[in-house]
């Protein structure tokens, strides 16, 4: 019986594939018998027009790390709406909101703000490039920065080529880009650091997921990342869309103790409203108004740069986030979840990987330990795509790469969700 049952449910989704290519908007797409229309969010559910509600472990891809209408950002947007929406101008929201990111987050000395995590990579490749004065970036396989053309080179779910060759990941991109991007291996620092020590010359910027997609860094990676490029005097840039604000307030170079030049900022930092940010060392930054060699500085023009909206939301997700015990109840959540759903998996028979840190969670269906990109590709992806359906039918929403807890989950989702889990895992037992 597909969700939607009754008509207006029903007719919303037929619009949505009418007026939508795919019926999406390129985000997550779920097949006809589960597809959903999301009317509200209130804490850690979302509920359908029809009122069916879910608890959610999607959080928006992130952002609602206080749960979904928080009160204190609600509060902040209301108060901001009547000052006005956006002024293509300096203003207080941002200026405070910049503030509080320098206050925060170890490389930050300088901000520049944009709409999109994607934007945020974008522009901190091209600033790095810039203060660098060469062209090629390099990037991890298997490594998400968004969706520009940079960026979407050796993304999940592509063949492996042979290191370093670029290969795109998207239809539309030039095949002349493939050749200003190397390819290293996450985890593998004998392989980068080759890599790098062949090419450093030509590099202008190193960017990386210090916790990529659902793997966590294997000791040292991070730390002979950082003297490697440190090294050779290349930018590293470290892609803390996901991490930044949630593995600790200062984001994941706090956590591991390893400071890059540039950072890019995004989801929970604009609470929920479209905002991001590069970061980084006032002498990179510098190259956003000083010119080069050539008289050109670092064009970074966006109607919506640090909306006062947005600002206001970050500000407000920010000072929640800085109340004592915050972080410990977010590592506390993410273990007991994992070590919930590692426990099921036991109960069941299943051979699998429970993977995360903070509060993020994620099964990979294979007997084998998970370090790299490419033993994630040894998973069964037909059982993790029935897991994930699985929670859907009974009320639990995830994306299938991940799952992203808040602080509004409590006693009564965790309990929801391990039944969840053990319903869905009995059933694949069952039927394998
Ligand atoms: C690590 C990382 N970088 C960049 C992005 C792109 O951010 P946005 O979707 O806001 O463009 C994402 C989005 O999920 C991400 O996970």
């Amino acid at each position: 019986m597909p969700f939607a049952q009754d008509a207006a449910h029903q007719d919303l989704l037929a619009k949505a594939q009418r007026y939508f290519p795919g019926g999406s908007n390129g985000n997550m797409t779920l097949p006809p018998e589960y597809a959903f229309v999301i009317a509200r969010g209130e804490g850690a559910r979302v509920y359908d027009p029809e009122g069916h509600a879910w608890i959610d472990y999607l959080l928006g891809s992130g952002p609602m790390i206080l749960g979904h209408a928080h009160p204190r950002v609600v509060a902040a947007v209301q108060e901001q709406l009547g000052r006005g929406s956006t002024f293509f101008y300096l203003n207080d929201k941002a200026i405070a909101l910049a503030e509080a990111i320098v206050a925060a987050v170890p490389c930050a000395e300088q901000v520049r703000f944009t709409s999109s995590g994607s934007e945020a990579t974008f522009f901190a490749l091209r600033l790095a490039r810039a203060y660098r004065g060469r062209d090629k970036i390099l990037k991890f396989e298997g490594g998400y920065h968004g969706s520009h053309d940079y960026a979407m080179m050796n993304v999940e779910g592509q063949d492996p080529v042979p290191y370093p060759q670029a290969v795109r990941g998207s239809a539309g991109i030039p095949r002349s880009l493939e050749a200003e991007v190397l390819i290293a291996p996450y985890n593998d620092l004998d392989t980068t650091t080759a890599i790098i020590e062949r090419h450093h010359d030509a590099l202008g910027a190193v960017i990386v997921e210090p916790f990529q997609r659902m793997l966590a860094p294997v000791p040292g990676f991070l730390q002979g990342l950082r003297e490697v490029t440190a090294h050779y005097g290349i930018p590293l840039v470290f892609d803390e869309v996901v991490t930044g604000f949630r593995f600790a307030y200062g984001g994941a170079q706090e956590y591991y103790g390893v400071v890059p030049d540039l950072a890019a900022l995004g989801k929970i930092v604009g609470g929920g409203y479209p905002l991001a940010a590069v970061v980084g060392r006032a002498e990179i930054m510098a190259h956003f108004v000083q010119p080069d060699a050539e008289g050109r500085v670092v064009g970074q023009i966006g109607t919506l740069n640090g909306n006062p909206v947005a600002a206001a939301a970050g500000l407000a997700t920010l000072e929640a986030l800085r109340q004592p015990g915050v972080y410990d109840r977010l590592h506390a959540l993410g273990r007991q979840l994992r070590e919930l759903l590692a426990a099921t998996l036991r109960e069941h028979g299943f051979a699998a990987q429970v993977l995360g840190d903070g509060p993020l969670f994620h099964v990979l269906f294979t007997a084998q330990p998970v370090q790299t990109y490419r033993d994630t590709l040894q998973a069964d992806a037909e059982k993790q795509r029935r897991f994930h359906y699985g929670l859907l039918q009974h009320g639990v929403l995830k994306s299938l790469s991940k799952g992203y807890i808040s602080l509004a989950h409590g006693e009564a989702e965790l309990e929801a969700t391990a039944q969840a889990f053990d319903a869905v895992l009995a059933a694949m037992a069952r039927d394998a």
